[in-house]
């Protein structure tokens, strides 16, 4: 199958900080591709390299089949990136928001294109309400709408529910879910395990300016040895709790 993204040997430095040491992966078209790491492990620069932000000291990454160094335009036409923190305009309405970026994509019916995305994430009541007013989830939510905006091939975000309240963090994941579901390729960093377990079709982890392991998450539990069985009282989790109070079934 056709690769959406290749990294191969890549390396980057802050003046003395090593951060990326050699880090190769792979995207397959369509699929979900979760880059797990701590606090500082790389992964923003890693997402920052790949959208043509930042460029690497060496090694080669290309996007579609573009190199994201040599060919910067051609890369950026067909990704869209949404970043670690929100890049919506607070003094503009969500509707605005999504019109002005329509505008800047040359799409001939911004308007539609606005109504369309409000509809789809759930925030057509709070459309003309200016982002400022907008909750940590909707603002996430209308994040997300702003990066889909022309229908991009290959979608980046960065730490998609961080922050968010275990209903949002749902709410997201369903998104990346019907968007893999209908062909985008997304390339997801997050520092929750469970999140990549939930989403992702592949799991690479970035530890010391490597990726330490990779794979899907039955290849990476192989990894492991084989876990000792004991018989516990299962006790529901937090968030499985906090879930069955407000009324929200796990979005499976
Ligand atoms: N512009 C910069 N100048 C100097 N150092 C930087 C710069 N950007 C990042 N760093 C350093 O590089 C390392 C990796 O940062 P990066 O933002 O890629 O990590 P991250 O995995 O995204 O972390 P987080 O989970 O906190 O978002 C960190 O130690 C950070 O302090
Ligand atoms: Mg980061």
């Amino acid at each position: 199958m056709q690769n959406s993204i290749q990294v191969t040997g890549l390396h980057k430095s802050y003046k003395q900080l090593q951060v990326l040491k050699g880090v190769d992966f792979e995207v397959e078209k369509g699929s979900i591709f979760a880059l797990l790491g701590s606090n500082g492990a790389g992964k923003t620069t890693v997402v920052k390299i790949l959208t043509t932000l930042l460029k690497q000291d060496s090694g080669t990454a290309t996007v579609n089949g573009f190199d994201v160094a040599s060919k910067p335009e051609n890369v950026r036409q067909v990704i869209s990136l949404t970043g670690q923190f929100a890049a919506v305009d607070e003094i503009l309405t969500g509707r605005e928001n999504l019109i002005m970026i329509a505008k800047l994509r040359y799409l001939k019916n911004p308007r539609q294109v606005a109504d369309d995305l409000l509809n789809r994430f759930g925030l057509t009541d709070a459309a003309d309400r200016r982002a400022s007013t907008y909750s940590g989830g909707m603002r996430r939510r209308l994040d997300i709408a702003l990066s889909l905006v022309g229908k991009p091939q290959i979608i980046f975000l960065d730490e998609p529910t961080t922050g968010l309240d275990p209903e949002a963090r749902l709410e997201v994941w369903k998104i990346v879910k019907e968007l893999a579901g209908g062909g985008t390729t997304v390339l997801l960093t997050t520092q929750y395990l469970e999140e990549a377990e939930q989403l992702a079709d592949r799991i690479a982890i970035l530890h010391e300016g490597r990726i330490i392991a990779s794979g899907t998450l039955s290849d990476l539990k192989k990894r492991f040895p084989s876990a000792k069985v004991e018989y516990v009282e299962k006790q529901p989790t937090l968030e499985e709790i906090f879930l069955a109070i407000i009324g929200k079934k796990e979005a499976k």
